[in-house]
């Protein structure tokens, strides 16, 4: 049995309280419905800044009236004290206090924060420090963040492992790389242990295909659904480990359950895997194909964008060997799944 399985039947057994923030986004919302799933109590906190409605909407169609109404959601913005302090609280559930914090909600994007550093700097990092005092005054079983793979930033060696980062290439790097110097301080300071997870370019079903700053999987699919050019920022060739969310959703689960000595650190979460844009894209029109959608256009090459790394691929020893992580989707069956929701949901909404 692996440790994840191990750990589900644990909360099966004995339900906790979670804190989700970020709940309406893309990772967020699948953390939700996974934990739903296992019947257990979640706290949801998101302002919608990039988040939906729908997303919330169509995780209550996948569960159980039962399971649904485990779920308390909060309206409220990470950059006020107050709200993080009252998210910390489930009004239904055991004692009501929270167990687990699972601490999504950010302001992704590279080219987003070097169009506007503030509003980024204010909710990945004051808004990160928020939580981190609310849920230390809570006195949290445990916090788990999104870190991010771009804090390897000008570090050129491959793969990357944890100990070894660069300086960072963007506001958005700089955001995500003080989140874990705060972790570690609070650690020291307050002995308040987090976890931080490097996610790199996590990717699959209810990752907003919308807007300037989509993510380059649910960006190009959304295209190619539509018939639409497909631009690639370079020669193609720069690559990424692209990790299917029920991966990072296990690591999260895992992480929340760390034991002590595998705690105030950060861990890489990804396959391991390096894919180039060229065989990416496709690799999108197999998939798509797959679905019955056809796509013929080649792809259109445009220059190489400010702050984007060239290469990224992981080292996920550490993540194995400490916290048991098993990553079972490999690229190519992520996509296989990832894709029927876009068909379907891209044909039914239109594009907002
Ligand atoms: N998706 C990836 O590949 C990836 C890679 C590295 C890191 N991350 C990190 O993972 C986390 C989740 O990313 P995602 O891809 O699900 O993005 P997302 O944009 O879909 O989700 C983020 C959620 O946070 C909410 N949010 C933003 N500002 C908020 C605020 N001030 N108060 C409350 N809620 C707020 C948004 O409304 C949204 O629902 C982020 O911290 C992101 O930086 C994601």
């Amino acid at each position: 049995m692996t440790r994840y399985q191990q750990i589900q039947d644990e909360l099966g057994a004995n339900p906790k309280v979670w804190l989700i923030t970020g709940v309406a986004g893309f990772i967020g919302s699948n953390l939700l419905e996974t934990l739903l799933k296992m019947k257990q109590y979640v706290i949801g906190l998101d302002n919608f800044a990039t988040g939906y409605q729908h997303n919330l909407d169509e995780v209550r169609s996948l569960v159980s009236a039962e399971q649904w109404s485990g779920f308390h959601f909060i309206e409220g913005d990470i950059r006020n004290l107050e709200d993080c302090r009252r998210a910390m609280r489930h009004p239904t559930a055991g004692s009501g206090a929270a167990d687990y914090v699972l601490h999504q909600a950010a302001l992704g994007s590279v080219p987003r924060s070097v169009a506007d550093p503030i509003t980024s700097n204010a909710t990945n990092v004051t808004g990160f420090l928020n939580m981190l005092v609310a849920a230390r005054d809570a006195e949290v079983k445990s916090f788990t963040y999104a870190a991010s793979s771009a804090t390897y930033g000008d570090h050129l060696t491959l793969p990357k492992v944890e100990e070894n980062i660069g300086k960072p290439l963007s506001p958005y790097a700089v955001t995500k790389y003080v989140n874990e110097l705060y972790a570690d301080v609070f650690a020291r300071v307050y002995s308040f242990k987090t976890i931080g997870l490097r996610y790199f370019n996590v990717f699959g079903k209810r990752q907003d295909p919308n807007g300037a700053y989509a993510a380059v999987i649910p960006r190009w699919t959304a295209a190619m659904i539509e018939g639409n050019e497909v631009l690639i920022y370079g020669d193609g060739e720069t690559s990424r480990d692209f990790c299917f969310v029920d991966n990072a959703v296990q690591m999260n689960i895992l992480a929340a359950m760390a034991p002590e000595e595998a705690r105030n650190e950060v861990y890489n979460v990804a396959l391991g895997d390096r894919t180039s844009l060229n065989v990416l894209f496709n690799a999108l029109k197999t998939a798509l194909g797959n679905c019955g959608v056809s796509y013929d256009k080649h792809p259109s090459y445009r220059d190489f964008r400010m702050g984007d790394v060239r290469h990224s691929q992981a080292d996920i020893s550490k993540a194995r060997t400490r916290l048991g992580y098993a990553p079972r989707h490999r690229i190519y069956d992520g996509l296989d799944q990832a894709m029927p929701w876009y068909v379907q949901s891209l044909g039914s909404r239109s594009l907002e």
